[in-house]
């Protein structure tokens, strides 16, 4: 895990073999939507365990079949609350909630609206009460304009004041981490990796190209 010095709180994996090497086959315009959604699911998966290295941890005491001994459990993974910002985020959910698998999940859906603003829209938003003990995981695999996540941010924290708010992600741009950093300075990022751009369309150079069609779209 690589703590990026642009910005506090923004670790990237592009020391990790194994995260890269997922991310290596989700760039591959020939990975289809089956192998798509399980790279997804596994690197949700990856992320979760490494999140946990930051959480909370407390002794306990138990007794093995033959003694007691000291163990831990990390005290954080049973307050999460995950954010599902449809549709390209499920996959990556379902990797998450199996490490944390107490969490509740919300569901939000968010798409630029109409010329000449393209402003944010979110048309359903279905979101857990939040307690401060909680760790507010948002899944998004593309964290490009940053536009989309921090609407998000701005609504998700109406509904309560978290512990920690994270955003896990495969590849972020530059001036997406930026924007996010300016407007909600208290969000942490987990992504795959950073990537160099985005072009004149809003995509992640290299990138991965459209994460929800390469995920749900025709194989
Ligand atoms: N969303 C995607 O799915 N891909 C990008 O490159 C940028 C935003």
């Amino acid at each position: 895990m690589k703590r990026d010095e642009r910005w506090e709180g923004v670790y990237s994996f592009e020391d990790s073999p194994f995260i890269m090497e997922i991310l290596t086959e989700l760039r591959d315009e020939n990975t289809g939507p089956i192998a798509f959604r399980k790279g997804l699911v596994k690197l949700g998966r990856y992320m979760a365990y490494e999140i946990t290295k930051t959480m909370a941890t407390e002794k306990v005491l138990i007794r093995t079949p033959l003694e007691e001994t000291e163990g831990i459990i990390v005290k954080d993974r049973r307050n999460v609350v995950i954010i599902t910002v449809l549709r390209a985020a499920i996959p990556l959910m379902e990797g998450l909630i199996k490490v944390f698998e107490h969490a509740r999940v919300g569901i939000v859906s968010a798409s630029r609206g109409k010329a000449p603003k393209f402003e944010i829209e979110m048309k359903y938003v279905k979101v857990p009460r939040i307690k401060a003990e909680d760790t507010v995981i948002i899944a998004d695999p593309m964290i490009a304009t940053g536009s989309t996540l921090i609407k998000v941010l701005g609504e998700v924290k109406k509904y309560g004041k978290a512990k920690r708010y994270v955003i896990v992600g495969v590849l972020a741009a530059p001036e997406g981490i930026t924007r996010i950093k300016e407007a909600h300075p208290d969000v942490e990022m987990f992504v795959a990796a950073i990537d160099r751009e985005l072009n004149d369309k809003g995509y992640i150079l290299p990138g991965l190209g459209d994460a929800g069609d390469r995920a749900f779209g025709e194989p």
